[in-house]
């Protein structure tokens, strides 16, 4: 029997499931694996490569070309697309506006959630999402199900891009999440659902330090014999 402990946590867009979990990761010594970082490379590579994204062979062929890496220094989400550093550019508007159509496609997420599995193996980890809990591990020993008030997320969301991107504006960003928890809530495969075990988290009033106590406590509950 496997020993290692997983810490699941999906959720709408933007609702701080990445603070969470790296603050998580932190504290436990655990690995950090940000699955949305996946979804917006293989995004970015397909983006580039022009794919055609119901041409099935394509992206087939384009999903054995991807080579994912996570470099986890300092318990952030530095990932690499085949060898190059693309942290950044996977959180511009060109992917945010795409990743979900993207990851809609049924090959994409199979191989992603393969890989998640091995990454997962025998780990001791806390994995952000949206079908952590219910598709890439059911298992997991702590689920939690992250959610906020939209205008909050748009505005903490905003906060962040508009440092690098001063033309984006809060209706963009609004828009992009609203339009991204429809197509997550609707595709077919796996799509965002609370898994019944899941633990609601409503962020909207929630300091992270606050965040990460609320689920520290619920860990530790957990645990005891
Ligand atoms: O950080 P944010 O909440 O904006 O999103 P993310 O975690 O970076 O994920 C970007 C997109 O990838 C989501 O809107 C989903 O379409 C997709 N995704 C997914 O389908 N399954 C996952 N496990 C993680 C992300």
């Amino acid at each position: 029997m496997s020993t290692n402990t997983v810490i699941a946590i999906d959720g709408y867009s933007s609702c701080g499931k990445s603070t969470l979990a790296k603050a998580l990761a932190r504290k436990l010594h655990f690995i950090y694996i940000d699955s949305g970082a996946m979804y917006r490379a293989v995004t970015l590579y397909f983006l580039r490569e022009k794919i055609n994204l119901h041409d099935h062979a394509a992206v087939e062929q384009a999903l054995k070309n991807i080579h994912l890496n996570f470099n986890s220094r300092d318990y952030q989400s530095h990932i690499t697309l085949n060898d190059e550093e693309v942290s950044e550019e996977i959180r511009q508007m060109p992917v945010s506006d795409n990743v979900s159509a993207v990851a809609a496609i049924r090959e994409v997420r199979h191989e992603m959630v393969r890989q998640q599995q091995r990454m997962g193996r025998s780990k001791n980890i806390v994995m952000d999402g949206r079908d952590i809990g219910t598709t890439v591990f059911p298992d997991a020993q702590l689920k939690i199900f992250m959610t906020a008030d939209p205008n909050v997320r748009a505005e903490r969301r905003y906060k962040e891009l508009v440092i690098k991107d001063p033309n984006i504006t809060l209706e963009d960003v609004f828009e992009n999440i609203a339009h991204r928890d429809y197509q997550d809530t609707t595709r077919e495969e796996s799509p965002l659902v609370r898994a019944k075990d899941a633990i609601i988290l409503d962020n909207t009033n929630l300091s992270p330090d606050e965040q990460l106590q609320f689920a520290l406590d619920k860990l530790s509950a957990l645990l005891e014999p």
